[in-house]
């Protein structure tokens, strides 16, 4: 690929997304967007180039972001984030909290943001708490597998047995696929949002934002302002939780690390006796 197509695939990455792209990355943006070109009848990559800055629906933006970046994820994905969660949860049960908010904030294609709600639907089985779970994702088309909440058999073997059998049905037909319960989505609401972009349409004040590996495409100035906009967003007390991979380090934050990658917003009140 020439260099001054690359920069412009470059540019419009970190324009559109926040997303950066490293020199290390040209085979790869090369590789994926030929596939783009193909399925397009597009021959040249310039072409292709043309074609996306020109898009005005953002539809080719999220088949171009779909091709370089990962939206891999799966149920229960860091399991200790949950046993945490689980923690948080009885202890705001015993302190009497009625209210409960929580974003998902690169929710991909469902199985973070249903995993968070079955762990509070378990962790408060008598759920007389007022509990939302936003789930957000800059890709309408993981955001519509999200919605529709169907996963082969396969994606589900880290799902403890007993919040299987409650949460999912199995769909008919001969291929082995489960369906989320309207149990558990009628707790989430998808929308499309991109994280690159702050400030954020949503009131706060949030009490936990799960932020998970979604840092990592993301240059210095702004994992800065997203996790500004985040602070901001969440209660005194509130939590946030990073990918396994993910640091703030060298980003000027109010957080304090409570363990590696789960940091919270220190509660002043507290500090004051209050
Ligand atoms: C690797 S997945 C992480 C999914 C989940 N949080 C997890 O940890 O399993 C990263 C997700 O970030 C989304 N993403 C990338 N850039 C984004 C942006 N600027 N705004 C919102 N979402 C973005 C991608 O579409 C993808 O679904």
């Amino acid at each position: 690929m020439e260099s001054e197509v690359f920069q412009r695939f470059c540019a419009h990455a970190h324009q559109q997304a926040g997303i950066s792209l490293g020199p290390n990355k040209e085979a790869l943006v090369t590789a994926r967007v030929g596939k783009r070109m193909r399925a397009l009848g597009i021959e040249d990559e310039r072409g292709y180039l043309d074609y996306l800055e020109a898009d005005r629906t953002g539809e080719e933006l999220v088949q171009f972001l779909d091709v370089i970046s990962t939206n891999h994820t799966s149920f229960f994905r860091e399991p200790d984030h949950f046993d945490l969660l689980r923690t948080l949860l009885d202890e705001w049960r015993r302190l009497g909290q009625r209210r409960l908010r929580i974003w998902s904030a690169a929710s991909s294609t469902g199985e973070e943001p249903y995993s968070i709600v079955m762990t509070v639907l378990d962790a408060l089985p008598d759920l007389d708490i007022d509990f939302k779970l936003l789930a957000t994702d800059i890709s309408t088309r993981v955001l519509a597998q999200a919605q529709q909440g169907i996963y082969p058999a396969e994606k589900l073997t880290a799902i403890p047995r007993p919040l299987l059998a409650r949460f999912f049905k199995r769909c008919e037909g001969p291929d082995e696929t489960y369906s989320v319960r309207d149990e558990v989505k009628q707790h989430v609401l998808f929308r499309r949002l991109n994280l690159s972009q702050p400030p954020f349409p949503m009131r706060g004040p949030l009490d936990i934002v799960f932020c998970r590996n979604v840092l990592i495409y993301f240059d210095l100035p702004v994992r800065q302002r997203l996790l500004a906009a985040i602070q901001d967003l969440l209660r005194p007390g509130g939590w946030l939780f990073v990918g396994h991979t993910e640091t703030l380090t060298g980003i000027n934050t109010g957080f304090r690390l409570a363990r590696p990658s789960v940091f919270f917003v220190p509660d002043d009140r507290k500090a004051a006796g209050a």
